[in-house]
Parts: structure tokens; C-alpha cells; sequence
């Protein structure tokens, strides 16, 4: 297999079980891509160093450790290749109407569903890039006084339905690394439809967090910065610099 399995009852966060596993490693080992799945977290990390609430039992909390040949600026488009990756596995499990929120959260019928959190974990040799890829998707979270945004879960979403964490897990790991075999081979080009046919802000008035920015969603650019219409240009923003949200 491919894949190193590390499946555990309880940890602070899986993105920090990979660093911990892979560090000191040599880059020649094994060769395998550890995948550490935990029932909760009791440090569960969001993006922005905000936490991530990680109930026992209740959502699924997934780390892939990656590596690649290239450099950081990679990593802008690897996050929304990941977000392609996290909705076509959904659709695939029947979910539809699956939305990305650049840069590359999840969102279903107007609320979030799922977010991945990139972290570079360092240069293992000249050109070869370690990157720890984290995946959170609500599935059997009903309720969370904790968490200070609009969110859902599959059971929520669509409660006819019986979610099985393992389908769900297996299916994610699949898509995410058939994604980004391809974006390691071919780059972002590929994805730029596919995440634009998803995209929630399109055509919706936006402003940005920080410099006054504020205009029309008008999707990506072929390297994955947000492009906003201000009524005089296309301004480009790029991942990691500001956030948006809509006016
Ligand atoms: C976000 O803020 O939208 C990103 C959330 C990412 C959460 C996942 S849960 C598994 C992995 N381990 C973490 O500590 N965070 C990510």
C-alpha cells in the first residue's frame, strides 16, 4: 500500500502527530504517505490559528503527510487543489451541491461542512518539500456552542442518510491523493475549472479583511489567487494574504 495508516483514540492534533512521526526521518525511508485518522483531539487546529472543535467520535479528523518536488510557492494551489479533492469525494458519496470558499473550505447549503488546514513542515533536501495536509469534516456533530461560525455536518445535511467514518475516510484519502498525483505531475492548470465550478463567492459582492478592498466574486486565475472585480479592474488576491467574505 501506498499508505501508512496510524489510527489512534486520542490525540492534540493529527497534523501535529505527522510532524512528530516524520521528523527526523530520513527522506529515503519507507516512501510511504503517513495518514494519521483520531477518534477526537483535544487540540485540534483550524486555519488562522483558530482551534478546531474535535468532539469524540463525532466528525472525522484526517492528516496526510505529502511530499513534494518543488517549492514553497506550491502551496497556494496545493490548498485548493485539496478542496477540489475534499468535494469530489463527497459528490462521489452522493452529496450534492458541495461549494468551496476560497481559499478551501467546504461549505453545504450555506454553512461549513469541512476545512483543511495546509502546514508546511520544512525542506527535507534541496527542492523536496514536506507538507502536512488536514482534513476536518463534520458528520455526526449536531451541536457546538464552541464554534463561531455557520456550520453544518452530513447528518444535519442529510439525515436520511447512515454516515460510516471509515467510507467517508477511505474516500477522502483516495481523491486527495489521486489530486495530488496529478497536481505534482501536471500542476494547477486542471484543477482551475474544477474548483471554479464550485465556487460560492461568484458574483457575490465581497469585501476583504484587511486594504479596503470590496467588489464582485470573478473565480480564480490559473494559479489559484481570487480575482475581484472593484468596477475599475481585476484585482488579484492571493491565498493566505487576506480573507473574504461577502457583503
Ligand atoms: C479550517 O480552519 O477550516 C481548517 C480546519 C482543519 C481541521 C483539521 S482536523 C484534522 C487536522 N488536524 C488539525 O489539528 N487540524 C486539521
Amino acid at each position: 500500500s501506498r499508505v501508512e495508516l496510524i489510527v489512534l483514540d486520542e490525540v492534540d492534533s493529527t497534523n501535529a502527530e505527522i510532524v512528530r512521526r516524520r521528523a527526523g526521518r530520513s527522506g529515503s525511508d519507507s516512501g510511504r504517505i503517513p495518514v494519521c485518522i483520531a477518534d477526537c483531539q483535544t487540540a485540534g487546529r483550524g486555519r488562522r490559528g483558530r482551534p478546531w472543535q474535535s468532539p469524540q467520535g463525532q466528525n472525522l479528523y484526517l492528516s496526510l503527510g505529502l511530499t513534494f518536488r518543488g517549492s514553497f510557492a506550491m502551496l497556494d494551489g496545493l490548498s485548493l487543489v485539496l478542496g477540489v479533492a475534499v468535494a469530489e469525494a463527497l459528490e462521489q458519496q452522493g452529496v450534492a451541491g458541495v461549494g468551496l470558499k476560497w481559499p478551501n473550505d467546504i461549505f453545504l447549503g450555506g454553512s461549513k461542512l469541512a476545512g483543511i488546514l495546509v502546514e508546511l513542515q520544512g525542506e527535507l533536501e534541496e527542492g523536496v518539500v514536506q507538507v502536512v495536509a488536514g482534513i476536518g469534516l463534520n458528520v455526526h456533530m449536531k451541536e457546538s456552542a464552541e464554534v463561531d461560525q455557520s456550520w453544518s455536518s452530513l447528518d444535519i445535511a442529510m439525515p436520511e442518510r447512515r454516515w460510516g467514518r471509515s467510507e467517508l475516510a477511505a474516500s477522502l484519502v483516495n481523491s486527495v491523493l489521486d489530486s495530488v498525483d496529478e497536481f505534482a505531475s501536471q500542476g494547477f492548470s486542471g484543477f482551475r475549472s474544477r474548483w471554479q465550478s464550485r465556487d460560492i463567492f461568484s458574483g457575490k459582492s465581497l469585501v476583504a479583511s484587511q486594504g479596503g478592498l470590496a467588489g464582485n466574486g470573478c473565480g480564480i486565475d490559473d494559479t489559484g489567487n481570487y480575482l475581484i472585480d472593484d468596477g475599475e479592474e481585476l484585482v488579484r488576491v492571493r491565498a493566505g494574504e487576506i480573507s473574504l467574505r461577502v457583503r
